[in-house]
């Protein structure tokens, strides 16, 4: 009987063992990457890249512990097999912005099946950026933290991000690709630094995150479908915001997105939806936001299509997108201002299939406000501001 168990766990053991020999490493400091945060790392990168991705086996690329200076990257598939990039060191940008150049990315990962990322910290170093453009001066066009462009079947798992120039996390045209335990960190004021952007992608969940930047939380972007996000923190950040919509006339539409069991905290936007007021075939339809928690939130609901910065390129002033089926179930907590809750949708194409279902919200303790144009639908349950469908 010992003897069987024995043999049984010396079976479980090779077969362990195997399974871990099966995953070939490739580390990046044996391709001569010095983790002293000075020296410029990207060829090095991009050699033991080279050997991962072309590994017959599945493989892996490690960063060990250290500081790596990198300047852009672009991490191009497709790969032979699965491809795992282990990070337990920090990536860091060069300290003048401009070395980030105007490619518009810092890291890319480009044409991938099979992809998983995870751990260590990337820091852009974008403050100098951020202040080039508050002074006025003629700034490059700046560059987004990591990327993903035509990846599919990935896995991006604790991950942090600081300090990005742009968007910190970018997920453009990908399928089947969850990102989980990741945490974005950018002061309140840095511009245009969304915490993860999705768009033209199917199948994205994102999970257990949490964003503090100067800009959304999470941008959906047109294309987007069947995106799941749980259990996220949001704040400071102009919340989780479906758009900007209607920038171009042929837009893709954006549907089935679920948020849930999630909190905002001192953000200036909750759960957002915003188009611009400019002619589209876009859409925005079958969005679910559940058990929501919001803490000292501006505008903890809210539908704008009437979005024209200075009055600008709208011409006709309505907004084509099309807005429906965008339910609100469990919504609780405390607005910043008396307002917390507007529906401004366009008088074009008003917003259908509006569902409220228990609705709290308050305003310093007293009774807030809320705000409908242009908008159908029903409510259940209690709704506190006052019902305005
Ligand atoms: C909606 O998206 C979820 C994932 O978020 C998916 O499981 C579900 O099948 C999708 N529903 C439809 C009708 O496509």
């Amino acid at each position: 009987m010992t003897k069987l168990l024995m043999s049984l766990s010396l079976f479980l053991l090779s077969t362990f063992i195997n399974k871990s020999k099966a995953d070939t490493a490739y580390n990046v400091v044996q391709f001569d990457a010095k983790p002293d945060g000075k020296t410029d790392c990207t060829k090095q990168f991009l050699k033991t890249w080279a050997a991962t991705c072309n590994s017959v086996k599945a493989a892996t690329m490690f960063v060990p512990k250290g500081k790596y200076l990198l300047k852009n990257v672009v991490f191009r598939g497709p790969c032979k097999n699965k491809v795992n990039v282990r990070i337990e060191g920090s990536l860091i940008a060069p300290s003048d912005y401009r070395a980030l150049g105007s490619s518009g990315y810092w890291i890319l990962f480009n044409h991938i099946n099979k992809l998983a990322v995870s751990g260590g910290t990337l820091d852009a170093r974008g403050a100098s950026f951020w202040e080039c453009r508050a002074s006025g001066k003629s700034c490059p066009v700046g560059a987004r933290s990591i990327t993903f462009n035509y990846v599919n079947d990935a896995v991006i798992s604790g991950l942090t991000s600081i300090n990005s120039q742009l968007m910190h996390i970018v997920i453009n045209s990908c399928n089947n690709v969850m990102v989980r335990n990741v945490n974005v960190v950018a002061p309140d004021w840095s511009p245009n630094t969304d915490g993860i952007h999705v768009q033209g992608s199917t199948g994205v969940t994102i999970s257990g995150s949490s964003m503090k930047t100067g800009d959304d939380c999470i941008s959906i972007g047109p294309g987007t479908k069947n995106l799941w996000m749980e259990k996220i923190k949001c704040g400071p950040g102009h919340g989780v915001s479906i758009g900007s919509l209607a920038r171009d006339f042929n837009e893709e539409g954006v549907q089935n997105v679920t948020l849930i069991n999630s909190v905002f905290s001192g953000s200036d936007n909750g759960l957002r939806i915003k188009s611009w007021a400019r002619p589209s075939t876009g859409f925005v339809s079958n969005i679910n936001y559940k058990n929501i928690v919001m803490n000292n939130v501006e505008n903890p609901i809210i539908i704008d299509q009437n979005y024209c910065p200075n009055n600008q390129g709208c011409p006709g002033q309505t907004s084509g997108t099309k807005i429906s089926q965008v339910v609100y179930q469990n919504v609780q907590g405390t607005s910043a201002t008396r307002r917390a809750m507007i529906f401004d949708c366009s008088p074009s194409n008003p917003c259908k299939g509006i569902r409220l279902h228990d609705i709290k919200l308050t305003y310093l303790n007293q009774k807030a406000q809320s705000y409908c144009k242009n908008i159908g639908g029903i409510t259940t349950g209690v709704i506190m501001p006052e019902n305005c469908l």
